[in-house]
């Protein structure tokens, strides 16, 4: 593209942004992101981005929904300021595991923040490690879907982890479980994970494949209340397996997941940067956090200049 790069960011993971900032070589733009008194949410930009290609970063980590807000206002303040494109860098997508009407009465809340996120003005979505692979399919617009797995991958193998296999903790997560283990060379297993009911609570009803006298990685996309990695764990031990390593790309952390954490078998957990660490985790020397702040700062300069992303994927 012929215009000018800008970079901007909201509030939900300013650390990452500055990253990303620093890798592409581009300042963060000017903005003013705060709320009235009376709770509405307001946005001024205070750089011209008349003809720009605008990238804005902002995961829709919590607060969710005021992250999601922001998000949209911003778009809706570079349309009317005439940016020319609008690419939202949104590397956690909540509302993910909202993605189908699988019983009565019940919303798919990832088509409809699609939705929202399109008639506020996005041009493009660039994302990583979305819940579900078809979610792209609820946009319309451009949607460059980036992995954590080299980046995982890269840390694991440096780790040099003796008998090494992976596991999915559920059926759903099987095909980026075989795409790690793939790339460090080893075995994969899938729990076998239902859910009981809309609270969060889950059952493991047995692990599918060879685990036994092995290093476990249990390989998850999101890691929320810890309540299924934690039952894996828990269930591994009877399967003398020599040490649990956990990786999960979107670190949400909820309630009592860290303590969780400490609690459990699990030796290390690996989360990304798509989310900042609750400050409970961040003390947690359990838990180590690896920054995709590079990988997207490649994509958006490459998106900026119209190349290829594969380089991403390799
Ligand atoms: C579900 O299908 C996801 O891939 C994760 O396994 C799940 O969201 C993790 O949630 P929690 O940590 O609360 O068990």
């Amino acid at each position: 593209m012929n215009s000018k790069l800008k970079l901007f960011t909201g509030k939900a993971n300013r650390p990452l942004a500055e990253e990303v900032a620093r890798f592409a070589g581009v300042p963060l733009a000017d903005i003013d992101l705060f709320k009235f008194a009376n709770d509405e949410s307001f946005v001024k930009i205070n750089d011209n981005v008349r003809g720009a290609d605008v990238f804005v970063i902002q995961p829709t980590c919590r607060p969710v929904n005021d992250n999601l807000m922001d998000l949209l206002i911003m778009i809706d303040a570079l349309k009317r300021a005439s940016a020319q494109r609008i690419n939202c860098v949104i590397p956690y997508y909540a509302y993910a595991r909202s993605d189908k009407k699988d019983q009565p009465r019940v919303p798919i809340t990832a088509k409809l923040v699609a939705d929202l996120l399109t008639v506020a003005g996005a041009d493009r979505i660039i994302t990583v490690d979305l819940h579900a692979e078809q979610i792209q399919g609820f946009f319309n617009i451009p949607v460059d879907h980036l992995y954590s797995i080299p980046t995982f991958a890269r840390y694991l193998l440096s780790m040099e982890i003796e008998d090494p296999v992976v596991i999915s903790p559920d059926s759903g997560g099987a095909n980026r479980a075989r795409a790690l283990a793939k790339r460090l060379n080893c075995g994969l297993a899938i729990g076998d994970k239902r859910r009981t009911g809309n609270d969060d609570q889950t059952v493991l009803l047995n692990i599918i494949g060879d685990v036994c006298g092995k290093t476990a990685i249990l390989f998850d996309d999101i890691i929320d209340t810890g309540g299924s990695l934690v039952k894996i764990a828990d269930v591994l031990k009877d399967y003398e397996v020599k040490k649990i390593y956990a990786a999960c790309t979107h670190g949400v952390l909820s309630g009592a997941a860290v303590k969780n954490i400490e609690k459990s078998a699990i030796e290390k957990l690996f989360v990304t940067n798509t989310i900042p660490l609750p400050e409970a985790a961040a003390n947690c020397p359990k838990i180590v956090q690896l920054s995709i702040a590079e990988m997207l700062a490649i994509a958006i300069k490459k998106i900026h200049i119209e190349e290829s992303l594969s380089i991403l994927f390799k």
